[in-house]
This record gives C-alpha cells, sequence and structure tokens, in this order.
C-alpha cells in the first residue's frame, strides 16, 4: 500500500513543489497551518508528517507533539531553515524522527529519509506487538512460540499440569522438551515440591539404578554410605527422567513397578517405601522402534506415554521463529547490557530460511552470538552465524528433502526415479538415456533389470 504522506508548510509553492516531487512515491495531502494539518490528522492516521517549522500559529514543533499522543502516530519529519541545529536537536527530543534543512533541501535525499523513518517505526510497532503476544503467554512459563503446534502443546500442558499423571516428551535435541516439562511442574500444584532431574544417558546402567532408587550401606563395592535416590528426594515434586530411551533392563524393572505402584526398595534394602512423585519423561529416540527392536519395554512405554507430548523441530513450525528470536533477543541485549531491540529484514528472512538442525538451542546460541557481535541498533545479516546466513545449496528439493525425513526416499528409490525420469525424456530411447545419465549402456540395461524395468 502507498504510504499517506501529510505536507505542511505555509508557503504555497513548497508545499507544491515537494508535493509534485513526492506524489508517485507516496499518497500526498498537504496543509497550511497546524491547526488544519491538526484536523486531517485527527480524522484519519497518516503515516508520514512532514511539517514546516516556522508557520504562523502553533509551529512545527508544536504539532509534532500533538501528532505523537495520537492513537497512531505518524513518522514526524521537521524541515528547518538552513542553520538552525539547535531547534531540530529540540525536534527529535520532542519525539521527531528526523530533520532535514531545507537550504538545502535534496528530494532524493528527503525521500531517503522518509523510507528509513518508516522502515524504522515498522520494526518498533512490530516489537512492541511481540512484547505484548511476549506477555500475553503469561501462565505459560518459559515456553515461547505461536504456531499452531507450540498452542497445542500449551493446551495439553495447562490441561495435564494438576494432575498426577505421567507424560513423555519426545522430540529431536533442542527442541524444548527440558522446558516443557519444567513447565508442566511450574503450573502443577507441586510447584513447591522439588524439580529433580535426571539424565539416564550419563550414567552407566549399575549406578543408574542406585542415583533412582538409593541404596543401603555396603549395597555394593563402593557403597560406603546409605544414599537416598532421586524418587525419594522429588518426594511430593516432580521427577524428570531425561533420555529414558537409555534406560537397561534392570532399571525397567524397577521403574515399571514404581509407576505401576508407587513402591520401590533401596538397593541392598528389604524394606518397601514408597514415594509420592509425578513422573515426566524425554527421549529424542524414537521409542516405539526401541520397542520393536526389543531394548524397551513394551509395558513401560505404555505406563509412560499415558499422555504423550510431541516436540516437532523447529523447521516445522517456522511460525516460532520470530517469537523466539525476539525472546532471545530480549534477553541477551538485557545480559549484554545493549539497547537492541529488533531484527533487520534480511536476518529476519535468513533466520526463516534456515533449516536448524539445532532447533531452539542453536536459534538461541545464534542470537547470543548475533547479539555479542551487533555493533549497529538492530541485528543484521552479517551479525548471525556463518551457517544461518549462508543459503543452503538448493541441490536437494523441498519435496526430496521431505520424503528423506520421512524415510521414504532411499538411495536405491532415489535410483529408480533417476532411471525412470530419464527413459522418459528420452521415449525409451536406451542409447539415449546412457548417455544422459552417463552410463555405458550395458549399466543401464543392469539396472533395467535390477529395477524390474526392462518392459520400460
Ligand atoms: N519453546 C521454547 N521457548 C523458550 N525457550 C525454548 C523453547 N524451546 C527450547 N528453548 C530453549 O532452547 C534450549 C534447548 O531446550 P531444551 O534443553 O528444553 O531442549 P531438549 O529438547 O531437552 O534438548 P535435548 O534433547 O538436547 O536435551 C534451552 O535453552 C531452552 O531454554
Ligand atoms: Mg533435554
Amino acid at each position: 500500500m502507498t504510504p499517506t504522506l501529510l505536507i505542511v508548510d505555509d508557503e504555497k509553492p513548497t508545499r507544491e513543489g515537494l508535493r509534485a516531487a513526492l506524489e508517485d512515491k507516496f499518497d500526498v495531502y498537504t496543509a497550511e497551518d497546524s491547526a488544519s494539518a491538526l484536523r486531517l490528522l485527527e480524522r484519519e492516521s497518516f503515516d508520514v508528517l512532514l511539517t514546516d517549522l516556522k508557520m504562523p500559529g502553533d509551529d512545527g514543533l508544536g504539532l509534532i507533539t500533538r501528532a505523537k499522543s495520537l492513537a497512531k502516530p505518524p513518522v514526524c519529519i521537521l524541515m528547518t531553515a538552513y542553520g538552525s541545529e539547535d531547534v531540530a536537536v529540540e525536534a527529535m527530543k520532542q519525539g521527531a524522527d528526523d530533520y532535514i534543512s531545507k537550504g538545502k533541501l535534496q528530494i532524493d535525499e528527503l525521500e531517503l529519509r522518509i523510507q528509513r523513518a518508516l522502515k524504522r517505526q515498522k520494526l518498533e510497532v512490530e516489537n512492541v506487538q511481540l512484547h505484548q503476544r511476549l506477555d500475553d503467554r503469561f501462565g505459560s512459563g518459559g515456553i515461547v512460540g505461536e504456531s499452531p503446534a507450540i498452542r497445542e502443546i500449551l493446551d495439553v500442558v495447562r490441561q495435564v499440569a494438576p494432575s498426577r499423571s505421567t507424560v513423555l516428551i519426545t522430540g529431536e535435541s533442542g527442541t524444548g522438551k527440558e522446558v516443557v516439562a519444567k513447565t508442566i511442574h511450574q503450573l502443577s500444584p507441586r510447584s513447591r515440591g522439588p524439580w529433580v532431574a535426571v539424565h539416564c544417558a550419563g550414567l552407566p546402567a549399575s549406578l543408574l539404578e542406585s542415583e533412582l532408587f538409593g541404596h543401603e550401606k555396603g549395597a555394593f563395592t563402593g557403597a560406603h554410605e546409605r544414599r537416598l535416590g532421586r524418587v525419594e528426594s522429588a518426594q511430593g515434586g516432580t521427577l524428570f527422567l531425561d533420555e529414558i530411551g537409555e534406560i537397561d533392563a534392570t532399571t525397567q524393572v524397577k521403574l515399571l513397578r514404581f509407576l505401576g505402584e508407587r513402591t520401590f526398595e533401596r538397593l541392598g534394602s528389604s524394606r518397601t517405601q514408597t514415594s509420592d512423585v509425578r513422573l515426566v519423561a524425554a527421549t529424542n529416540k524414537d521409542l516405539q522402534a526401541l520397542v520393536k527392536a526389543g531394548t524397551f519395554r513394551e509395558d513401560l512405554y505404555f505406563r509412560l506415554a499415558v499422555v504423550p507430548i510431541h516436540l516437532p523441530p523447529l523447521r516445522d513450525r517456522v511460525a516460532d521463529i520470530p517469537v523466539l528470536a525476539h525472546a532471545f533477543l530480549r534477553e541477551f541485549a538485557k545480559e549484554n547490557s545493549k539497547p537492541l531491540k529488533a531484527f533487520e529484514t534480511a536476518a529476519l528472512d535468513a533466520m526463516l530460511k534456515y533449516r536448524w538442525p539445532g532447533n531452539v538451542r542453536e536459534l538461541r546460541t545464534a542470537v547470543e552470538h548475533a547479539v555479542v557481535l551487533c555493533r549497529g541498533d538492530a541485528i543484521g545479516l552479517k551479525d548471525l552465524p556463518v551457517a544461518v546466513r549462508t543459503p543452503a545449496a538448493e541441490t536437494v528439493g523441498k519435496e526430496t528433502r521431505e520424503l528423506i525425513q520421512t524415510g521414504r526416499l532411499t538411495l536405491k528409490e532415489a535410483e529408480r526415479q533417476l532411471l525412470l525420469h530419464a527413459l522418459q525424456e528420452c521415449a525409451g530411447n536406451r542409447t539415449e538415456a546412457a548417455r544422459k545419465l552417463a552410463i555405458s549402456r550395458r549399466t543401464l540395461h543392469r539396472k533395467l533389470h535390477e529395477f524390474h524395468l526392462e518392459g520400460f
């Protein structure tokens, strides 16, 4: 849409001259003094106000002050007589977005300044809106995002938080599984109780069992003291078992029993104990595949997956990228005491296009990197890590990528499709097709045989 521009000047030749120069870029309106300008401004919102300083009645400064107090204030640019730099500074303090000296008024420069001010304002408005949306997520713990997927996850989180149901969170590394787990704890009646996280992959099997259920003195070599397990120390709170796919067979059995009866024994003890714990488990593995492979108990899987939550990879919920990026920008700008508030369009575009193999964790690190490096007043493309700002070689199309991700495109299948394409291109002519594929006719025949395409 063409931006609307209101030109205010008491001299008709100036007004009309500016109108003629700017009307192919803007929807131009004019006024001869502050009072009539204000009437226009109050009636409809303008994108830009370009006003002279000296006018009969209220001057340009007064007009800008009034204009900036409107519900939807325009970008305000003050035109000053040559040499009145002091006034110009004052104007900026009063809220003018820019000033330009009439004496050396060049239309190109004026237009450039207007466009720049407009762009800046647009960024600011977007940032304010984003911050409001961020504040709206009060009650969603630390989970940022507005994609349909995240909204749905938030609904589930709010619904299950009050209960003691076991939750199983799945998703690639860095998608926010721990954030979701913690939010469940925070929104639950157990939030005042302990939050205990155990990273199951970090411990050898023998230690994991005692880490979880504790041991008596002398239960095994090296057990010099009695030790409480995490299941006990999480009493009244939430136990988060990260990388649950890694737990060994013995611990699986113990955990299964604990989930069923809420009872357990410390290693080396026959005394049965109980603990009131809410269990949240997470994994980046495909647990169902582990069940099929026989390394994860199916009964335990069902006990854990009472409420399953799957976090899609970030590249499949692109709508979350801007909000997450802004949330991290706020965080790191504050941490580094930098007045950064926005991303330049090019930077945001690059972030939207990038595939984020490390998901939200990678995005967070990228923004931190950019904040530290940035010298301007908005994050630019050059501030982003190289990987993010370098467009991926588009050798593989989107569809192919999707096929590969879903396991529907194997190398064999790709080869078969390529053969088919080549044959179609050459209307079945073997010699032509072999030449296109840069293989010998013999190889082509062998491949056609292998893929049962001889009849093609
Ligand atoms: N929706 C989100 N809102 C805000 N921050 C998020 C969100 N998702 C992830 N993060 C941040 O991204 C980083 C990675 O998240 P988290 O540790 O929860 O991932 P994960 O899925 O547990 O990864 P891993 O499988 O590697 O353990 C953290 O710094 C976390 O704060
Ligand atoms: Mg994690």
